[in-house]
């Protein structure tokens, strides 16, 4: 199983797809039904107005469906994304079902792009992830960018400084005034975690998806560009980042659910595309638990590494939906020192930079549900002696409280585990039931 839709059949069969089947409009109206049903079910449209493939919402959603798509328990997330990292497969190389529609002068108005939100500039792609090589070829790349559409054929692309960047910077070396790149968009989830996870510089993310899927993932050539892209992919959009042509982008509501500030961005051309017969466009809402759970996972998988070597035995990480998936943690952990939480809150706040409040709770609560964690802080911190206060230190971008312009703010921990030598008031006496009780009551709960 290595495609979308394989992977959406399997959600069908458990009742987690709502199909829609009343015309909704690409602008603001799709946005505004996965606005509602964030975090909640996968939505698909099957009657979008103007257009003739349908739209499909939500998909990664949930912390739950993006351990089913990947196959892993909880404990076995971090250290399986891992081994992917280290361990890419290359993919094999063919023809596949994106291929059965080759479009040779596609219009981007002929997609429906969707309009999220008040005040965007334009209809946005949020679910696209591109590939590009170096001109040499001895370096390729994989990873997310938002593109807002300008025109019919132009595109302006966010590209923060990382590899993709590094890549446009080599072929601006090589003389070059343009650089070509394929835009996959309705991938299996496996794909997307793995275009969102920074590896290190020429690893072709697709390999790393390929690990996680056992080896199934195929690419295909582009007919129009030199680039890569899923066989199995729902639609391609192929083009040309324009190295001496830049734009207005922005201003996008970003993972705080506040509007980014408007940028020059390079221009992307578009000179081609391939989808299936039936395509479904996939939407991803800005500041939705998608977004925010495809940006906290990496950070999770630093975090769980830097914890790790501060104590040996880490229940869960938790990059928070209410902390936007990128300024707040909770870290779960086996506690046998009085000393730990302090170096765990560190080790913490070293893995990811922008994190500005972090919680260390014991192995008995659980870090992804927040009234357990607000029930440890009720129940077993103590605000003169276990705050961590780190006045003046860099903060994130998407901080607007803190000083933006000197990028200082403050960095607080919170140790909320219990402290060792208190006895009483710590624990929760179970209810006994018997087995067969037990079965009963969540055959229940199953039917609710
Ligand atoms: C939903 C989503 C949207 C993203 N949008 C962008 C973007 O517009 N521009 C960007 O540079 N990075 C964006 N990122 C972050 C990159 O994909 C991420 O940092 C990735 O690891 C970079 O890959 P690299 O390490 O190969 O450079 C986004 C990530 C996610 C999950």
């Amino acid at each position: 199983m290595t495609d979308l839709r394989d992977y959406l059949r399997r959600l069908e069969s458990r009742g987690e797809v709502l199909h829609v089947e009343e015309p909704l409009s690409a602008r603001y109206e799709i946005a505004a039904a996965l606005k509602m049903f964030d975090g909640k079910q996968v939505l698909m449209f099957d009657d979008v107005k103007d257009y003739e493939s349908g739209v499909v919402g939500g998909v990664c959603g949930t912390r739950e469906r993006i351990l089913d798509a990947l196959n892993v328990s909880p404990e076995n997330l971090y250290p399986r994304l891992l081994d992917a990292g280290k361990n890419p497969v290359q993919c094999e190389i063919g023809d596949g079902p994106v291929k059965e529609v080759i479009v040779d002068n596609p219009g981007l108005g002929d997609f429906p792009i969707l309009t999220h939100f008040q005040g965007d500039p334009g209809p946005y792609i949020t679910s696209g992830i591109v590939y590009a090589k170096s001109p040499d070829g001895s370096v390729e790349n994989v990873s997310f960018h938002r593109l807002l559409v300008l025109d019919e054929k132009r595109m302006a692309i966010r590209i923060v400084p990382r590899h993709l960047y590094r890549i446009t910077q080599m072929a601006r070396e090589a003389g070059l005034d343009s650089l070509d790149v394929s835009i996959s968009i309705g991938v299996h989830p496996a794909v997307y975690v793995s275009s969102a996870l920074p590896q290190s510089f020429g690893t072709r993310e697709f390999d790393v998806a390929n690990n996680l899927l056992d080896g199934g993932l195929k690419l295909t050539e582009c007919p129009h560009v030199d680039a890569l892209a899923p066989a199995d992919a729902e639609l391609v959009l192929e083009g040309r980042i324009k190295l001496n042509e830049n734009a207005t982008e922005g201003p996008f509501v970003d993972l705080s659910g506040t509007a980014d500030v408007q940028r020059q961005q390079p221009v992307v051309e578009l000179v081609g595309a391939m989808h299936r017969e039936d395509y479904m466009y996939e939407a991803l809402l800005p500041a939705s638990s998608e977004h925010r759970l495809l940006m906290g996972m990496p950070p999770e998988v630093r975090i769980w590494e830097y914890v790790r070597n501060v104590v040996p035995t880490v229940r869960g990480v938790n990059m928070t939906m209410g902390g936007m998936g990128w300024l707040h943690c909770v870290v779960s952990f086996e506690k046998f020192r009085e000393g730990d939480p302090k170096n765990v809150l560190m080790a913490m706040f070293a893995a990811h930079p922008s994190l500005k409040h972090a919680w260390v709770v014991d192995a008995d609560i659980d870090p992804y549900n927040m009234e357990e964690v607000e029930w440890a802080m009720a129940t077993r911190f103590r605000g003169d002696k276990d705050l961590m206060v780190i006045p003046n230190v860099r903060v994130s971008s998407l901080d607007p409280v803190s000083d933006q312009e000197k990028e200082l703010g403050c960095k607080t921990g919170f140790d909320a585990t219990k402290p060792i030598g208190l006895e009483g008031g710590f624990e929760r006496p179970d209810i006994p039931i018997s087995d067969e009780v037990r079965k009963l009551l969540e055959a229940y709960s199953r039917r609710t």
